[in-house]
């Protein structure tokens, strides 16, 4: 193929942003923009998300060829290339461009570009593999596994989708590891602690929620200094006094599962050593399995599993959480951790290679090939028959994502039933199902194809001489 000649007016790309870009906003939510890191920001534009890091005690630079050519550049822990590789008409320079910013990238190289999602917001003439646009600028757009692939074709490291448009490429194996862990298994809070037994309560609830005691690396600072004040064997014996047997008992056998989780996650990834391992998920291998290879080899077997159709089937059908339909498990984002492993798994797989939207309520399973989307009910909590705004859906078969925006829809399609979504033992459950009870009653559910949408929902209101006020069903003013 021929390489275009022309140069795009690429200084026009950078916008005045008002806010941290998402980018940046989601590496400060994952922690790995921390005080303690250096950040660059490669191809910064005017700046704007310097400054906001800057405010936030960031030790950050910036460098750009067009607004801050003169600006030092150092390897930093983390480097930014925040909407730069889709403004780049060349392909080669493009490639060089990322090549560069991973030179500099010492932990972590977050890169983001916009999607073909987009596309129908950019308008332009086709040229090269993208679109020259009215302003004189550039714009190739990525699919969602295209730009994981590219980074990982370039840099070579193992790649994690951590939203949609924005990769992580890490060059420190351990950071991956422990942003896998952090992903998986988020760390619950400790206990504040201000004396000796509020520290040893501290551990005690650590204990009942992690079925194991933690090693000293895992506390807090202040907990370590009080517990020291100790004699090792004075506290394992006050946390097994103090601990309800039964809750740690459940809790083991729920660790052993997110450990099995965790590792095959990993594996689908890219499985590292032992030792690169968080200390916390080393300990986890070392209470609940008899070796790592043993642990390893079961959750090899779990990731095996996503590929057969009657075990995945089976295990939605023996959820507890979230409703099975002909085509599809749908389980609130609240009830996830409540679905079988190998559900969780096959989210878990989905978000890895396209990115889990920032915005989202509901999971969809589908359980005849491997698909997973993430549907956005804003008002899920408020409104007895929540609307969606959005979707997005990744293939895992083929690795394609699409989106779907319902915004300038007329009649969207709404939820009833709301409590089949959450697990059963979740507090808004009972009204959520007086609600459908009376409904059903209402003969509101008669004519199933009708209510699906918003407009054949009222009509079917109108029709049983009932409304809505808030999660109860009242007779009509006018019927
Ligand atoms: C869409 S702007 C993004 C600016 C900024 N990162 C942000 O998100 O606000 C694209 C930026 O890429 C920069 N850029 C273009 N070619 C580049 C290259 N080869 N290396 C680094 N930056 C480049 C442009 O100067 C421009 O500021």
């Amino acid at each position: 193929m021929m390489r275009p000649t022309w140069n795009s007016d690429r200084r026009r790309t950078a916008i005045g942003r008002m806010a941290l870009s998402v980018p940046a906003r989601q590496a400060l939510a994952d922690r790995q923009l921390t005080v303690d890191r250096t950040v660059l920001d490669y191809g910064c534009g005017r700046g704007d998300d310097v400054k906001v890091l800057e405010r936030l005690g960031c030790q950050v630079q910036g460098w750009d060829p067009y607004y801050r050519s003169d600006a030092e550049v150092e390897v930093s822990d983390v480097v930014l290339l925040t909407y730069v590789l889709n403004v780049i008409e060349d392909p080669v320079e493009r490639g060089q461009t990322l090549a560069r910013a991973w030179e500099l990238t010492s932990t972590l190289l977050v890169v983001s570009a916009r999607l073909t999602w987009e596309q129908a917001k950019v308008r332009g003439q086709e040229f090269g593999d993208g679109l020259l646009t009215s302003r004189q600028t550039f714009q190739h757009l990525y699919a969602a596994s295209e730009l994981r692939e590219y980074v990982e074709q370039v840099t070579g490291a193992r790649v994690v989708a951590a939203a949609p448009g924005v990769v992580y490429a890490f060059r420190d194996e351990a950071a991956r590891l422990s942003y896998l862990a952090q992903r998986v298994i988020p760390d619950a809070d400790w206990l504040a602690s201000e004396d000796t037994a509020s520290a040893v309560s501290a551990v005690v609830d650590f204990f009942e929620r992690r079925g194991r005691a933690p090693r000293i690396e895992e506390m807090p600072r202040t907990v370590a200094e009080l517990l020291a004040q100790l004699r090792p064997g004075e506290v394992k014996r006050l946390v097994r006094e103090g601990a309800d047997p039964k809750r740690a008992d459940a809790a083991a056998k729920q660790s052993t599962l997110n450990t099995l989780l965790y590792l095959a996650v990993e594996l689908f990834n890219g499985r590292g050593p032992f030792g690169n391992l968080p200390v916390g998920l080393q300990q986890d291998v070392r209470t609940f399995f008899s070796s790592y290879k043993e642990a390893c080899q079961r959750a090899d077997r779990l990731l095996f599993k996503l590929r057969d159709d009657g075990y995945v089937r089976n295990a939605m059908n023996a959820s507890v959480a979230g409703k099975v339909t002909p085509t599809a498990l749908y389980v609130h984002r609240r009830a996830l951790d409540r679905i079988p492993t190998v559900l969780r798994l096959y989210e878990h797989c989905a978000s890895i290679a396209a990115g889990r939207p920032e915005q989202w309520t509901m999971a969809k399973l589908k359980h005849q090939g491997r698909a997973v989307s993430w549907l956005d009910y804003p008002d899920f909590n408020e409104d007895p028959h929540p609307r969606i705004k959005s979707s997005y859906m990744v293939d895992l078969q083929t690795l394609q994502a699409s989106h779907l925006s319902y915004e300038s829809s007329a009649n969207r399609p709404l939820l009833h039933r709301k409590h089949e979504f959450l697990a059963p033992d979740d507090p808004d459950v009972p009204r959520y199902r007086r609600l459908t009870e009376s409904e059903m009653r209402a003969g509101l559910y008669e004519r199933p194809h009708l209510i699906g949408t918003e407009n054949g929902w009222e009509a079917e209101l109108v029709r049983c001489g009932r409304q809505l006020r808030g999660h109860r069903l009242v007779r009509r003013a006018d019927a």
